[in-house]
């Protein structure tokens, strides 16, 4: 069994860690396969009042594992990426997240359906899709531009530059910035004030501002999961993995 998700339960307080550190906690198939699984477990044990999603202090997560892509690409709606995502989306309890160091494609869309992020000011936010010959997930494409507003969402996602946890902080991606060290600890004590409150009152309250676009949301993922899924084959994603692998720069010119 594989030690690259851990999860924790202690207090009512579900602790979800990548810790796949020496490939910058990039996510497998397994990966979210295994939390998944921890979302339905989360989801369905009373004992389980909230959740965290964490990584390490240096590095949230480097996104999709590039080669588990190249050589598992997910096979339709049921793979274990789009699980997790829909897991994530419709997860009902209160999910929050610490966040430092790069949180790079998924590492970032994941936040979009956190109730509360928590960021170092290590933290560093990108959405690299384009510059890897795909298209955003996580319904990003819908929930970006309504946060950041369209000029700022197209920098975010056309350029897929990084911006920083102030910024993040200034357009209301995370809650607050503390030092690396502080931020799984704000978190840990955020989740425990939560958990001490009624769960039925958290649950419907957070129903009630979500019901809106619930649906929307969930026709976001599927749409842009097809386009996805038929990008990761096709010829600029080919490119700009194989020249990741081989440490060199895209060549996008043809395409
Ligand atoms: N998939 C697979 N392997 C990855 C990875 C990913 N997404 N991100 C990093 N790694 C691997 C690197 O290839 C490297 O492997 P090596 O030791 O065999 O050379 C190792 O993890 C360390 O990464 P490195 O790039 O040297 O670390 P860094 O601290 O200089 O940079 C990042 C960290 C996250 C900024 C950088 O790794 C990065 O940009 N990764 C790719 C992010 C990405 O495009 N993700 C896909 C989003 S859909």
């Amino acid at each position: 069994m594989s030690n690259d998700i851990l999860t924790h339960t202690e207090a009512g307080v579900m602790t979800i860690t990548l810790n796949r550190l020496e490939r910058k906690n990039s996510i497998t198939a397994a990966m979210y396969g295994a939390m998944a699984d921890a979302l339905a477990t989360a989801v369905e044990d009373p004992g389980v009042r909230v959740v965290v999603l964490q990584g390490h202090e240096t590095i949230f997560s480097a996104g999709n594992d590039i080669g588990d892509f190249l050589n598992k690409p997910p096979a339709g709606m049921d793979s274990p990426v789009f699980r997790f995502l829909r897991s994530i989306a419709a997860f009902p309890k209160p999910l929050l997240a610490a966040v430092c160091g790069p949180a790079v494609g998924v590492g970032t869309t994941l936040l979009l359906h956190c109730d509360l992020v928590y960021a170092g000011d290590n933290a560093a936010f990108s959405m690299p899709f384009v510059n890897l010959g795909l298209c955003p997930e996580a319904a990003s494409s819908l929930l970006v531009p309504q946060m950041l507003g369209y000029h700022r969402a197209a920098e975010a996602l056309l350029l897929g530059e990084p911006f920083m946890a102030e910024a993040a902080l200034e357009v209301g991606l995370v809650n607050r910035v503390v030092p690396p060290t502080e931020a799984s600890g704000l978190a840990q004590a955020v989740a425990r004030k939560l958990a001490a409150k009624p769960l039925t009152s958290l649950v419907e309250t957070k129903r009630l501002m979500k019901k809106g676009q619930q649906q929307l949301v969930q026709q976001q993922m599927d749409e842009e999961g097809a386009s996805f899924s038929r990008m990761l084959g096709e010829p600029a994603a080919k490119e700009a993995f194989g020249a990741f692998m081989a440490k060199r720069k895209p060549d996008f010119s043809k395409l």
